[in-house]
């Protein structure tokens, strides 16, 4: 790493994932215009964000982070933020309920655009043209122009993600979110599923506490926490150009923040310890998450706990593993113990999602809600027999009606993927399996504290 650390420092190492962009004055012209436009989030609320993370690490809070694979310019629309924001809210009331501890909410989104791709071309009946790179780089059209990557996009991108947040803050600031409405965050298709009428006795049962809270004075018009949430957004800082253009020095403390999102964090592709993302997000004062699948080893994990969170900083870092359910039990119980053995404080968070794709015989990519849930207790399992808090759990899920992961209280078989497989990337859980997961992780977790 270098000795001085500056927002383009990432510059002098070896940047995966980074599209060849064939304009480099294009590009210059867009990284000059981000770096004038308006921070989409304050350092204020991103070190808010930390302290709950670090209370995360103390194991006095759980983290909920969600959303699509890889944002869409096509689904562009407030519906679509608001249901994927009601999901995320039912989870969190479930969890709550069931584990009696904060829920820190984080989404996937405003800002979760780029991906980064196993191979750099793709082909197509002898066909080869560059991959697509998510919607904020090219366009999924399997033609040369549309492949060409733009920068144009991530400005779009940028003003995408800010419409994006602002429609957030009016929800979860302007009463959507109050506890009272409990019940309109349940939609239609998922009301009469086994989960959404599950959901609905939970909401019967906290709506009679809230109304005798209000029968002796505690309402929503003098208790905050009743109307408001804290609701924060994170993405993947892929694209380091896009990364450090929105990067700002705080006026009060002096150190850099990247107002892309409040939370970031770096792929399973782009963690090596001598590589330009790490270099890049060690500058940062955000909350850090890395992905970590079944090929990491305890040094790699050391290794860049030093790099990344050299003052052993509770809530700066979050370890976000996506081992898959075969590989959990031969993996993680040896990373948990180094990093324990070195004291070293973290977040440790379940992405079940990421090691259990696989292609059905459609050819769609998809993945099974039984893998999903097997990866999960295996985690509770394990963190709870290494007396190690299980921080947090991060999903790919939408508030639609959409089949992409199969099984669930629907009953999703491959043959249904085709009706409605709608992502631009991974496969998503849909509302009522999104509640499945919900229900099912307040039960493991339960099971553990009454261990
Ligand atoms: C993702 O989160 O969409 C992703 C690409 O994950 P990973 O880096 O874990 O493969
Ligand atoms: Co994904």
């Amino acid at each position: 790493m270098s000795d001085v650390w500056h927002p383009l420092s990432w510059k002098n190492f070896p940047a995966l994932q980074q599209p060849d962009w064939p304009d480099p004055q294009a590009l210059d012209e867009t990284r000059r215009n981000l770096s004038g436009y308006p921070p989409l989030v304050f350092a204020g609320e991103v070190r808010s964000l930390k302290a709950h993370l670090a209370r995360v690490a103390k194991g006095e809070a759980f983290l909920l982070q969600g959303g699509d694979c890889a944002e869409s310019f096509n689904d562009f629309r407030a519906n679509a933020i608001r249901d994927k924001l009601k999901v995320l809210l039912q989870m969190a009331v479930i969890l709550t309920h069931g584990i009696s501890k904060p829920v820190i909410k984080v989404g996937r989104i405003a800002g979760q655009f780029a991906k980064p791709r196993s191979s750099p071309m793709e082909t197509r009946n002898g066909v080869s043209l560059p991959s697509f790179r998510g919607e904020s780089i090219n366009d999924p059209d399997f033609t040369l122009e549309a492949r060409q990557p733009d920068p144009g996009r991530l400005e779009r991108a940028y003003f995408q993600s800010a419409s994006t947040l602002n429609l957030l803050r009016a929800f979860t600031h302007g009463g959507y979110a109050d506890l009272t409405r409990l019940h309109t965050w349940n939609q239609d298709f998922v009301a009469n599923s086994p989960q959404g009428q599950r959901y609905a006795l939970l909401a019967d049962q906290l709506t009679s506490s809230l109304k005798f809270m209000d029968a002796i004075g505690v309402n929503a018009k003098n208790t905050p926490q009743l109307r408001d949430i804290e609701y924060f957004t994170s993405h993947e800082a892929l694209i380091l150009e896009y990364e450090s253009a929105l990067t700002r020095q705080d006026s009060i403390t002096g150190d850099w923040y990247d107002c892309s999102a409040h939370m970031i964090w770096i792929g399973e592709r782009t963690r090596q310890t001598d590589g330009a993302h790490v270099e890049f997000l060690r500058g940062v004062k955000n909350p850090l998450g890395v992905k970590i699948g079944h090929t990491a080893t305890s040094d790699e994990i050391l290794r860049l706990c030093d790099l990344l969170n050299p003052e052993n900083e509770p809530g700066r870092l979050t370890l976000i593993g996506r081992f898959g359910h075969n590989q959990i039990l031969r993996v993680l119980p040896d990373l948990l113990r180094s990093v324990r053995q070195e004291g070293r404080q973290v977040v440790w968070s379940c992405d079940p999602m990421h090691g259990n794709t696989y292609s059905a015989p459609s050819g769609h990519k998809t993945r099974h809600l039984d893998e999903i849930m097997t990866e999960l207790r295996h985690f509770f399992a394990i963190l709870q027999a290494e007396g190690v808090w299980p921080g947090g759990v991060h999903f790919e899920l939408t508030g639609d009606d959409v089949t992409e992961c199969v099984g669930g209280s629907h009953d999703i078989r491959e043959e249904h993927l085709a009706e409605r497989y709608e992502t631009t990337c991974d496969p998503r859980l849909n509302a009522a399996q999104s509640l499945d997961i919900a229900f099912l992780v307040a039960e493991a977790m339960r099971a553990s504290q009454s261990r």
